[in-house]
């Protein structure tokens, strides 16, 4: 009989990581130089293991995902999202959903859909042609092109400017106040009446208007496009032979709106912060980008051509990624990789140190896009750079936020001169990695 010994996860101290003078981010990326593949956290209320090695992470997400559910950090992202398809635990319904939305995703859409990007690209240009010499506050633009984008790609809707700005708000501090609450297993339940859970049930609130705006107004509407939103509404479940429910519809809408822009837009002022840093690559993107976005607008079929480009975005998310660590709790006891992890434990997928690993990077802390030239997201690599995730449960709006961003990218790259304000901006892990308050730009001049 074959016996394979167990391995035993090294356990962190709790006073090294309460006096550790690393900020939390960089905690993450440094995590792997001590624990090169897994380490247990069992502090009181809190425990459970940090994997960063590729064959643990592929057990976890890939192999065995059936085991590892959604954990606690969902149920308070639920709080916002409802039972969308990013916080739904229940696998059968979801694979329902999935399939469901998928189609909005397939090529076909994204052709379509690359022009609203370049039509909203195109509008914000006009807007800072005339806010040339001043100072834009980057990641609130981008913001706001994002959510414009979504909404018109997704559901086809005109959100007025104000509806933007409170979008932006609201979702914002969702995020943040959602981050906190999931952080800290001592706070004061949701149904309390604190001020900052009733100014949070006043934003949802807000954002619940106008979603459910969106839905009473395509049902009124004669001739309706096909897009994400006419899917949802005219989606029957096989079983049942029923539709979706208003609340449903809802709260797949409103998870597109938040999954769909927040971490788009950190991964381009992420970008941005890093082309301005190094001006060999800012004028490298800016040659190329001058051929497809100079004097004419880019489109869906320039995107393989925009390939510099596309470097630059997959080395800046190596480096920040967006979403900086998922969660899972295991469900039953399991063996990966050699390891024991036991049921009921969170499991931390560390994306952000898979992507500092210098076991698979070299030089991993330096900004060096080249790297990318001929990297394939196959085989084992699609588990040391995973900025989507990985699994059943990657992100859908992967290629989506793949052309988005090459397409902003090149037009912003060709047609504007901008000087970073804002240096040494420390990342913020949140459930989406944050530029502090954004990332501040002159606006030298607008072509
Ligand atoms: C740079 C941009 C983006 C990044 C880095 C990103 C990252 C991620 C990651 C890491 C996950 C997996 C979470 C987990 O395993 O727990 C995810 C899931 C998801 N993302 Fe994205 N995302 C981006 C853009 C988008 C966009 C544009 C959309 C929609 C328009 C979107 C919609 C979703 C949805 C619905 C899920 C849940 C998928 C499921 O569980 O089936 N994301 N995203």
């Amino acid at each position: 009989m074959v016996t394979t010994e167990l391995k035993k996860a090294p356990q962190v101290s709790l006073l090294k990581t309460l006096t550790s003078r690393d900020n939390q981010f960089m905690r993450l990326c440094n995590a792997p130089q001590n624990f090169p593949e897994i380490f247990a956290i069992n502090f009181p209320l809190m425990s459970g293991y940090v994997i960063q090695n590729p064959e643990l992470v592929q057990h976890v997400l890939q192999q065995n995902y059936t085991n590892y559910v959604k954990d606690r950090g969902y149920r308070v992202l639920g709080l916002l999202l409802g039972n969308g398809l990013v916080t739904n635990a229940d696998s059968k319904s979801w694979r329902k959903q999935r399939t469901l939305m998928q189609p909005a995703f397939h090529r076909e859409s994204l052709q379509r859909i690359s022009e609203v990007v370049v039509e909203s690209t195109e509008r914000l240009l006009k807007s800072w042609k005339e806010k040339e010499g001043t100072e834009i506050n980057f990641t609130r633009e981008m913001a706001w092109l994002t959510i414009d984008i979504v909404s018109k790609a997704l559901f086809t809707t005109d959100v007025t400017d104000a509806d933007i700005q409170m979008t932006w708000r609201n979702i914002n501090y969702l995020n943040d106040e959602g981050s906190r609450l999931a952080k800290n297993p001592f706070h004061i339940p949701w149904s309390f009446p604190l001020p900052k859970y009733i100014k949070a049930r006043k934003y949802i609130a807000e954002l619940d208007n106008l979603i459910y705006g969106i839905i009473t107004r395509r049902k009124q509407q004669k001739n309706p496009p096909h897009d994400l939103l006419q899917l949802l509404m005219e989606a029957r479940y096989e079983d049942t032979g029923e539709g979706m429910t208003d609340l449903q519809i809802r709260d797949e809408l409103m998870t597109i709106f938040a999954a769909g822009h927040e971490t788009t837009v950190n991964a381009l002022s992420w970008t941005w912060y890093l082309i301005k840093q190094h001006a060999a690559c800012e004028k490298e993107l800016k040659e190329e980008s001058v051929k497809f976005a100079g004097t004419r607008n880019p489109g869906f079929s320039d995107l393989p051509q925009l390939d510099y480009g596309r470097q630059v975005m997959n080395e800046s998310m190596r480096l920040y990624p967006p979403v900086p660590i998922v969660g899972r709790r295991a469900v039953n006891d399991d063996v990966a990789f050699g390891y024991p992890l036991k049921a009921g434990r969170i499991i931390g997928i560390n994306i952000t140190g898979l992507h500092h690993h210098p076991a698979y990077w070299e030089n991993p802390f330096e900004f060096r896009p080249q790297r990318f030239k001929n990297f394939e997201l196959k085989g084992d690599n699609r588990f040391i750079f995973m900025p989507f995730g990985a699994g059943p449960r990657i992100c859908i709006g992967n290629s989506f936020a793949m052309m988005e961003m090459q397409l902003i990218n090149a037009m912003l790259s060709a047609r504007t001169e901008m000087e970073l304000i804002s240096h040494d901006i420390t990342p913020i892990p949140m459930i989406t990695l944050k530029p502090g308050d954004g990332v501040l730009m002159r606006l030298v001049k607008v072509h």
